[in-house]
């Protein structure tokens, strides 16, 4: 059977343990949707929930779909222990949703998801496709290069690792305005159709920065690939010192057991 490093990367590690750190924010954001009632919802890339289960509270039906069984596994267990019924889980991949049909739901939600498939042409169109029309599309994205933590950590993680394979498309290139508007322009969305918004997500953990930071070396696929990349290069101590003094020096809590970091993204709304 050939590997897709794609699913292989998020089935690495745990993502629930990252996660986490992100529910806050997720049910935040979530808030800001105008949930009703009813509203057929898709999460793609959903992981185990931390967006589809705050959807479902507030009345949506959801389908929460992702690349990685163990997070589609997590994901039904958690709707299941909070008795929500309006929510379940399938495995599938953002770049071909061929088990969904056309015009299936009014919103399509993927925070920080669909951004990491592959083919994102194809991921835009599959987007568009299964969206009603009327409905709308809310993408989160991380953006390359901005100062706060993730970028931060793909950045440095990056350099420590071997140069992608020849036609990998980064998927921090959805976090840049032009690239979106191109990939929904492929879709037949027009520019007016889209709108632009940097927003924040903030890891909060019950513990240090350097805590939070071994949560990500142990259970966060990419960050556990660049750990393995740069023990190959005797550079493992070195990663880590660059990343502890990412944690460190982000960290906005007062408390020095406590750590909250915020970390902007590109807010992408498009309307089908
Ligand atoms: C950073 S996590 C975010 C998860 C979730 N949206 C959240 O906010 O907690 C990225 C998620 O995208 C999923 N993913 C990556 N590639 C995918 C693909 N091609 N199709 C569907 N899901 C994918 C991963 O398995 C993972 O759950």
């Amino acid at each position: 059977m050939t590997i897709n490093p794609n699913k292989a990367l998020w089935e690495k590690g745990d993502f629930t343990r990252i996660a986490e750190s992100m529910r806050e924010s997720g049910e935040a954001l979530v808030m800001t949707l105008g949930i009703t009632d009813g509203l057929e919802v898709l999460d793609l890339g959903c992981g185990d929930g931390t967006t589809a289960l705050p959807a479902a509270r507030l009345g949506a039906d959801v389908l929460g779909v992702d690349i990685a069984s163990n997070l589609v596994e997590a994901g039904n267990a958690r709707a299941q222990s909070l008795g929500l019924t309006n929510c379940r889980f399938q495995e599938g991949d953002a770049s071909d949703l061929s088990e969904l049909e056309d015009d299936s739901f009014d919103l399509v939600v993927s925070i920080f998801g669909a951004m990491f498939a592959p083919r994102p042409f194809d991921v835009a169109k599959e987007v568009v496709r299964v969206t009603r029309p009327g409905g709308r599309i809310v993408m989160g994205n991380w953006i390359p290069n901005d100062p706060t933590l993730v970028a931060q950590i793909l950045k440095i993680s990056s350099s420590y690792s071997p140069p992608p394979p020849e036609g990998f498309v980064s998927p921090m290139t959805w976090g840049v305005e032009d690239n979106v508007i191109e990939r929904f322009a492929g879709a037949g969305v027009s520019e007016e159709k889209i709108s632009f918004e940097r927003d924040t997500y903030t890891f909060n953990f019950p513990g240090a920065p350097s805590e939070l930071l071994a949560v990500f070396r142990t259970y966060y696929g990419p960050t556990m690939n660049a750990f393995e990349a740069a023990a190959a290069n005797g550079r493992e101590a070195d990663l880590q010192a660059e990343l502890d003094a990412l944690f460190n020096g982000q960290n906005a809590s007062l408390s020095e057991d406590a750590t909250s970091i915020p970390a902007t993204f590109l807010r992408v709304t498009v309307a089908v």
